[in-house]
């Protein structure tokens, strides 16, 4: 997890992308629809406006920052890409209200996914990842609340504004319930190898 930019770029980033983020969520009526049933209490645009790169200069600029993190990332994992690239494919928006929350789930088919926080208030939802491993476990007992990172079996992370967070995209995560009482808002992306 690492900041897009100093202090006062992301807060400037933010108030723009509020508004327009705002604007996205009144207007689209079928995604409004489709999170109805599939993010209830929330709003989401990835059924609908996926491409929020394509949406306005805002994203855009989101996007070019983006691009250079996963840069660095696949280097910093080792990646062989092969001579193909990691290339956004989609981008859109989560707005969590107080409660909502976004089950354990996994981005099929991308290679590296992640999350820009544009609204994080105080008491909002972490982002948590599980161990891949889980299903081998069986018998191994489970590990003490204050185990170190290296031995949980989930690793909670609690975003900032203005901070992205990039994983794999087969790690399992989900975001618990929000007990924050405003929205927590943030633009989810997904990067394939192609
Ligand atoms: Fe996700």
């Amino acid at each position: 997890m690492s900041p897009l930019g100093s202090v006062r770029q992301v807060q400037k980033i933010n108030q723009e992308l509020l508004p327009e983020i705002e604007q996205i969520r009144r207007t689209d009526e079928t995604g409004q629809k489709w999170s109805q049933k599939s993010y209830p209490g929330g709003y989401t645009s990835y059924a609908t406006l996926n491409r929020l790169d394509q949406f306005s200069t805002s994203f855009l600029n989101i996007r070019n920052k983006i691009d250079l993190q996963v840069q660095k990332f696949s280097q910093h994992l080792d990646m062989d890409l092969q001579g193909r690239k990691l290339i956004m494919t989609n981008f859109w928006v989560n707005i969590m209200p107080p409660k909502t929350v976004h089950s354990m789930h996994i981005h099929p088919l991308s290679a590296i996914s992640g999350t820009y926080y544009v609204q994080t208030p105080k008491n909002c939802s972490a982002i948590k990842f599980e161990d891949p491993r889980i299903v081998c476990f069986m018998g191994s007992p489970p590990r003490k609340t204050r185990a170190r990172d290296d031995n949980q079996r989930f690793i909670s992370l609690t975003p900032q504004a203005g901070q992205v967070i990039l994983f794999e995209s087969w790690m399992r995560h989900e975001v618990p319930p929000n007990l924050s009482r405003q929205n927590r808002i943030s633009l989810s992306f997904n990067y394939d190898w192609i």
